[in-house]
């Protein structure tokens, strides 16, 4: 009998079965009971080697142990995190893609009008991962040693001085705002793809102020390289005892942590929720990770939390909170 395929179509339709059988591998619906059987890709919407991309690569590594396969990290910069959390909301449901954000996630509904995702409708929830404080930092040669001094060269000079941040929706945004309406100065703010770009230019002179997370400036600020006013919280950090904190000092009721969550699409099957959970849950309480958030005075938040009913309920609360506060403040955009 003789072929009705030339080779080539031969070729041509084998190799449509093969791609079709990688689309369907790649997008298909999870088969819980063998999840996971690949890797599984954990985005993350800002630069590589900021604070977001430091507590991700904390914890994809036992996360992976834990689920028996490896854990890759993707960075999805851009627009204060909407890129990412976007990417994840297109996703396939199927476990493979899961996404770790801060407290934008709260935030940006009210900070963009034309948002192209719901945190409350585009996502299934994983657990809460960390809370971590902020410290507002100066670039080495600044000229002002302590807090009273910076407020009144920048008072002085606040036509030139500027206060780097990694744009709209990201939490050194936030905390900028919050510094410049208690001082009541408006600066001149210079957005990054995220605060590692950021940090390395503060390091670098090339911008005077930044507000950072604790997870990536503890090492700088212990080794000299770069000065440090005060930090957010209401109470000193144990990892930076002789740093005192923005009330302590006159700027009252200051007071900014930063939490994060772990998300995947919607849709993602509850046995595979389950799975992720249970491996973020272990990551956790790992001890090189909570001694390594410890050093860096983060906190891993109490069991109940890490669940996904423990973030849904606390970004819902988050929500509420912030979303009067923007619109008061008439910060969005377009
Ligand atoms: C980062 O990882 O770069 C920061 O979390 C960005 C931010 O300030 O929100």
């Amino acid at each position: 009998m003789t072929n009705r395929f030339s080779p080539f179509q031969s070729l041509w339709r084998t190799g449509l079965a093969a791609l079709a059988a990688a689309t369907l591998l790649a997008a298909g619906p999870a088969r819980a009971e063998v999840f996971p059987d690949r890797p599984i890709t954990m985005l993350v919407p800002f630069a590589a080697g900021g604070p977001t991309d430091v507590v991700a690569r904390l914890i994809a590594i036992p996360m992976g142990k834990a689920l028996g396969q490896t854990v890759l990290i993707e960075n999805a910069v851009g627009a204060g995190g909407t890129i990412a959390a976007t990417k994840t909301a297109r996703a396939a449901p199927n476990g493979y893609t899961i996404f770790l954000h801060h407290m934008g996630m709260s935030t940006a509904p009210a900070l963009y009008k034309k948002l192209s995702f719901d945190p409350l409708k585009d996502f299934d929830y994983i657990g809460q991962v960390v809370d971590v404080p902020m410290t507002l930092l100066a670039r080495k040669d600044f000229p002002a040693n302590n807090l009273q001094e910076a407020l009144a060269y920048i008072k002085a000079n606040k036509e030139k001085v500027t206060l780097a941040n990694a744009g709209l929706g990201a939490v050194s945004h936030l905390c900028g705002l919050i510094f410049m309406s208690t001082i009541g100065v408006d600066l001149n703010t210079i957005p990054y793809k995220g605060t590692g770009p950021a940090m390395n230019d503060l390091l670098g002179g090339q911008v005077d102020l930044l507000c950072d997370q604790t997870t990536q400036t503890v090492p700088m600020i212990k080794e000299g390289r770069i000065k440090v006013f005060g930090v957010t919280t209401l109470n000193r950090l144990s990892a930076l005892p002789n740093v005192p904190t923005l009330d302590e000092q006159g700027l009252k009721g200051f007071d900014v942590k930063v939490w994060h969550g772990m998300y995947a699409p919607k849709g993602t099957p509850p046995e595979v929720i389950n799975k992720l959970n249970a491996a973020l849950r272990t990551a956790l309480q790992d001890p090189v990770v909570t001694k390594r958030l410890a050093d860096l005075s983060s906190d891993v938040p109490p069991l109940d939390k890490i669940t996904p009913n423990g973030l849904k309920t606390h970004l819902e609360a988050e929500i509420n909170r912030w979303g009067p506060v923007i619109r008061k403040a008439g910060i969005y955009a377009d």
